[in-house]
This record gives structure tokens, sequence and C-alpha cells, in this order.
């Protein structure tokens, strides 16, 4: 149980992470692998265990393989040090358990009394929800009735509890969940996921704002002409047909992620980096956010389907022909936006937001375009048009930063030619950045809630999108599908933009 030979710089209180789903998905690909790579850099409390919770009939020594498989395939590192495997899996359990029986709780206390062992200062628990959204309620009211989260077992230490997503599929939902949690945990103990905030490239925006003094000053719209941001996707639903089907982009990304990126790329400078100091401030911009207007979606958001097609040269089936999707399913798979942020900094700028599956290439990136000069000078030297000038954050792949802007191309000729300075974190940094699940989970036993979203954040953004998710579900059936597998997107989403004067950074 003493895992001293992972504790590192941080000097992290003892904790035991109480993973409830311990048998899905996220589990195995998410969790456990970045907690292998937190041991291999030595980066656990001294005193760590993770317990795994779930239906499955399994003992210790099955979960114990089943994760090193598990680390072997998806963990970033792959299974690169088999004795620090072996340290950790002493520190794995696993109990058998419904999550609607009280008795099953009671089982798990008493593993975790007996893991935290007495004196040996506060015991901390990490309680996770990493289970389908159904079995939310159940758990957080079977951790209040087993104590799960208080009393005098905990010795004075913390209990938090750690909520993936989705956060509800409404408002209404995500009030109510909240409602819930809150009955039982305070809301600083409350970490509800959102990755992109764990990823360096995203944390990095806020550093390159506010880190920097030359680019807060055109940061706003006398020289910003329009934000672009952009979650391409290659990937289908990846066997989650089922999942898939009763959410679509809009609330598997745009809730969270895409909105997120919204607030950090627009908000104001924070008064400090405590948690709360970045949140109010994200909070303030999805209070700005003019607000979608149900019976005129259509002026402001395009959706798609893909239908067949090839992607990275393999030919892919339809979504509605993915297993767990209906045939005629009217779940989008993609979406594009336009909203306006009404404050002084933005009154007037476009943020252009799309996200898909099965689009022509990976990526995700944040593009600020700049107005173009007012003039254009070099028209009698042969110059029809200038470009604007553009910052590209790219969040992933080939993470780092880009400022396109206008040379003169050499020659005797007045040709004018496109270029760009470029940053590279691999090339700067060397190495893949860590998973955004390893900084979210030290981040948690820490207590450092800064990368979670709030309450108030969560309903702010389900108020925003719920006039387009009724106007969709209610309207007339969508001409599905309407974009082929490895393409950029349905061209009416080309078409939104065309339409003033713009166009994506790609398409097809
Ligand atoms: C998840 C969505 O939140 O984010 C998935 O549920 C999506 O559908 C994933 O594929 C994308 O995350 P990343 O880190 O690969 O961009």
């Amino acid at each position: 149980m003493d895992a001293s030979v992972f504790a590192g710089e941080r000097r992290l209180e003892n904790c035991t992470m109480v993973i409830f789903g311990a048998s899905g998905d996220l589990t195995k690909r998410k969790l456990i692998p970045a907690l292998y790579n937190l041991a291999l850099e030595r980066q656990l409390p001294r005193r760590f265990a993770v317990v795994g919770y779930a239906r499955a009939d399994m003992a210790d020594a099955d979960f114990r393989a089943k994760m090193r498989e598990a680390v072997r395939q998806f963990s970033r590192t792959g299974l690169r040090d088999e004795s620090v495997w072996e340290r950790f899996e002493e520190n794995l359990y696993f109990v058998r358990g419904g999550y609607g029986e009280p008795d099953d709780y009671r089982r798990l206390k008493e593993l975790l009394v007996r893991l935290e062992g007495t004196g040996a200062g506060p015991a901390n628990r990490i309680l996770y929800l990493a289970t389908p959204p159904v079995v939310f309620v159940p758990i957080i009211r079977n951790i209040a009735g087993a104590q799960l989260n208080r009393g005098e077992e905990l010795r004075g230490g913390k209990a938090r509890i750690v909520i993936e997503k989705p956060f509800g599929s409404d408002l209404a939902s995500a009030r109510e969940l909240n409602r819930e949690v809150h009955q039982v945990f305070d809301e600083r103990e409350v970490y509800r996921i959102d990755h992109y905030l764990g990823k360096d490239t995203v944390q990095n925006i806020l550093v390159f704002r506010f880190g920097n003094a030359v680019f807060e000053p055109i940061w706003n719209r006398r020289y910003v002409d329009c934000v672009q941001i952009t979650a391409a996707e290659t990937i289908g639903v990846e066997g989650r047909g089922g999942y898939y089907e009763g959410t679509g982009v809009i609330r598997d990304m745009f809730q969270n992620h895409l909105l997120q990126l919204v607030c950090l790329t627009a908000m104001e400078p924070p008064a400090g980096m405590r948690a709360d100091d970045v949140r109010d401030e994200k909070v303030k911009v999805l209070r700005a956010i003019r607000p979608f207007a149900r019976d005129k979606i259509d002026e402001v958001a395009v959706r798609g389907q893909y239908g067949r097609g090839v992607v990275d040269g393999a030919q892919v089936v339809a979504y509605r022909e993915e297993p767990g999707v209906a045939r005629a399913s009217r779940t989008e798979t993609y979406a594009a936006l336009k909203l306006f942020i009404d404050n002084w900094r933005w009154e007037g700028v476009p943020f252009f937001l799309r996200s898909g599956k099965r689009l022509a290439q990976r990526l995700t990136e944040v593009v600020i375009e700049f107005k173009r000069p007012p003039l254009l000078l070099f028209k009698d030297f042969g110059a029809e048009r200038l470009n604007p000038n553009y910052l590209i954050m790219r969040i992933q792949p080939d993470e780092g930063i880009s400022l396109r802007f206008e040379v003169k191309a050499p020659g005797p000729e007045f040709g004018i030619r496109s270029l760009s300075l470029d940053f590279n974190y691999s090339e700067a940094f060397g190495g893949a950045p860590p998973d955004a699940y390893e900084t979210l989970l030290l981040d948690a036993m820490e207590g450092d809630a800064s990368l979670f979203t709030r309450h108030d954040e969560v309903e702010l953004a389900w108020a925003l999108l719920d006039p387009i998710l009724e106007a969709w579900s209610s309207g007339p059936s969508p001409q599905f599908p309407n974009y082929k597998a490895g393409s950029w997107g349905p061209r009416e989403a080309d078409a939104f933009l065309a339409a003033e004067g713009r166009y994506w950074r790609y398409s097809d």
C-alpha cells in the first residue's frame, strides 16, 4: 500500500481514488493509463490506491490483468516499465457492486477504511463517476447514504467528486443534476470534467494572451474581423453508436469543448489565477453571448450527418449504417454555428464554430482572422488583394502557433506572398504533451479546480444551446446524409460563410 516509489515533487496528500464504472471504456482508455504515466513520472501521492467499482464479476486479479493490458494498449508510453506497473497494480482493487445497492456501498466503504489504515494522517478520497449518466444520481445518493464523503474515517481528509461528461442533456437536466450534487457536496468539492481544459495547448491560450503584451492590444473588435474555431475528427462513432444517437455533436462537442475554447479566447484578463478568478471571467463571456432565437436557427447554424466515404484511404460506412444507429437517424454528426458576443471587446465580431465526425482531417484550432489593411497600396504593382493576417492556435495535432502575414517575394516585381512565423510544441519541447487526463487527475488530487467547470458555466452553456436542440428535434426531418465521410462537411456550411464573403480556413 505504501507507493512511496511513485511520490514526486508535488507532495500530494495520501489519496484513494474510487472509479465508478471501472469496467467501462473510459477507465481502460484514459484513467488507468493516465495514472500509470503519473506513476512513471513519480507524481502520485505517497500512499495511493485505486478501487474500481462496477457490476462486472471480477476479482482484484482479473481487474489488474485487464488494466495491465489496457495500459499496454492505450498508454501514451505503452507499458514502458514493468516494475513500475507491478508496484502500481499492488494498489489496484476491485469491488463488484450495483449502482443502486446500499449494501454494496457499505462493502466499498469497508475496503476504503481498510486501505486507508489508521493513524496515517488524513484520508483523502476522489470519487470518480465514469459511468453512463443515467446512474449518476443513484451513485451520488448512495455515496451520501454510505457516508463515503463525510465522517470520522476521513480523519479530516477531503472527499471530492469528479463527474464525467455529459453533465445533463439540456438545461433542465443539468440543473436537476446540480441540485442532486449540491445536496451531497459543496461546489468546491465538485470537479466537472471537460478534458479539453486539461490540454496544454488549451491552457496556453491564456498564457499566450496574458503572458505577452503584444497581442492583447489588438485582441478586440477594432482589429479582429472574425474568429474561427474548428474541432474536426476523422473518427466516426467508434462503437458508441448507442450513446451518440441520443447525443449528437452539439451535446457531445459544442456544449463543452467548443464553448470552453470560445470562453478562453474571448474572456477578459482574470483578477488572478485562482479557480474562481478564471471561471468568473468565462461565465461573463457565456452571459454575453447573444441568445439564439429558436425560430431563426437556420440563420446561425448548419447541421450535417455523414454518408459513406473514404477516410485515410479506407472505405467507411455511413453514420446510419453504424451499429446502434437508427436507419433513419436524424442525429447530427456535424454542426457549424455563428455566434456573437455582445460586449465592448467583441461587439459585431462573428465567432464561427464547427465540429464533426468523419471529416477530411483531424484538426482542432482557433483562428483569429484580423482585418485587412485599409488601403490596397500595392495595386499598381499587380497586387489584386491582400490576405488577412491570421493567428492560428493549433490545439492538436501538430500543436503550435502560427502567425501569417504578407511579404514581398524576392525579385524585381512586386509579388506579394503569404508566409508565417511558426512555433511548434514538439520541436521546442520535444516529445508528445502529457495526456489531458494526467493533468486533470493530478489537479483533482491536489484540490485545484481551475481546469474543471463550475455549475453556472455548465448551465449557461446549455441555456445557450437548448433553442438549437429544440428547433432541430422538432422541425422537419433534415436531408441526411448531407456530407461524405472524408470531406470537410456539408456544402451549406461553406455557403454559410460565403454569404458574407468569408471562407473556412479548410474546406473542400
Ligand atoms: C469527447 C467526445 O468528449 O471528445 C468524443 O465524447 C470526441 O466524441 C472526443 O471524439 C474528442 O476528444 P479529443 O481529445 O480526441 O479531441
